[in-house]
């Protein structure tokens, strides 16, 4: 099978920007320390599903599909990027999400509703009733004449992962040999097609942020998926995911993650957020301090996005305090 045609979405190549002042606060040697800007792939805000939706608009268009049914979290920042990128290719989408609306949408729900997204509400987050909803809407959806391209969570099929592949190219011509490389692992499709795209899975660190049960096994199964899809080897190794970042699971706020969030504000004018990227820092930080990264070892942080979910009460409440120095 050949793979999906892309659908140009996202603004590639994303920039890769040192981070001396936050290396040299941890202890990195010069020139070490850098970030793999994702954030800035320019759809609605940005984020790492820009380059999953390159090839999951193309496989839906080209299957003849006119709707995108996905799902995630209130906050998901997959569903508010799922949504634009169905408006930039003249396609519905339908999303299916935990928890009941809110009476004033904030961050990633205001988005969603401003792109017209039809959204089915399921009372609490679970990824597993998630899933099992998304199925039966789309048999419904189907019944009733439409089309629709089923996105799993996360975009994390093998056709959305072929996005991370095509990441580590543009990577591979950016870094110093070696780098190792962290990214936030949700659904765990970055990190799949990371590791397939490196050739190995001991350049990728995957900081799980507790969306999914499981998720090693699912990012095994995607490498195979993937891998073959691309038709590239089978990266070397087991799958590195950390797993101390969770703190009382998904979306939960944790100390460490506060701490990158303003560390990586402070010294280089970056904006993280509290679920994905605070705490894939977080775990980033904690090997440094801990000697598990070496002083000059090239580290290479994939800012994945999140920005919109800043932009609520929850968060506010918690950020919007005086910052110490
Ligand atoms: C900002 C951000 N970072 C990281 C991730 C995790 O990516 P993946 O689902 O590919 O593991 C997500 C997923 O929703 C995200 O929104």
């Amino acid at each position: 099978m050949s793979p999906p045609q892309r659908f140009p979405i996202a603004v590639t190549p994303t920039p890769l920007q040192p981070m001396d002042r936050l290396g040299r606060s941890l202890g990195f040697d010069e020139g070490a320390l850098w970030v793999k800007r994702d954030d800035l792939t320019g759809l609605a805000g940005g984020g790492n599903k820009a380059r999953k939706l390159d090839y999951l608009v193309g496989d839906a268009l080209a299957l003849g599909c006119d709707t995108l049914l996905t799902g995630g979290a209130a906050q998901s920042n997959h569903v508010r990027m799922t949504g634009a990128a169905a408006r930039r290719a003249g396609l519905s989408c339908v999303a299916v999400l935990g928890g009941t609306r809110p009476a004033v949408p904030e961050g990633n729900l205001l988005l969603d509703e401003l792109f017209g997204v039809q959204l089915e509400w399921v009372g609490t987050y679970d990824a597993e009733r998630l899933e099992t909803t998304m199925a039966e809407v789309c048999v419904r959806l189907a019944g009733e004449g439409r089309r629709p391209y089923e996105v799993p969570l996360g975009g994390a099929s093998d056709v959305g992962t072929l996005g991370y592949v095509a990441a580590a190219a543009e990577l591979v011509t950016q870094v110093p040999m070696g780098a190792i490389v962290y990214t936030a692992t949700g659904s765990g499709g970055t990190q799949a097609g990371l590791a397939v795209g490196l050739g190995h899975h001991d350049r990728v660190r995957g900081v799980d942020v507790g969306a999914i049960p499981d998720v090693d096994e699912r990012i095994e199964a995607l490498v195979t998926a993937t891998a073959s899809l691309a038709g590239r080897p089978f990266p070397g190794g087991r799958v590195q995911l950390d797993r101390t970042q969770v703190g009382a699971g998904y979306g939960a706020p944790t100390p460490a993650a506060d701490e990158a969030i303003r560390l990586a504000a402070h010294l280089e004018g970056l904006v993280l957020d509290p679920v994905y990227t605070g705490k894939a820092l977080a775990a980033l930080i904690a090997d440094r301090r801990a000697g598990r990264l070496a002083p000059h070892q090239p580290t290479v942080f994939v800012h994945t996005g999140g920005l919109p979910s800043v932009f609520t009460s929850r968060v506010a409440r918690r950020l919007a305090t005086p910052a110490p120095g």
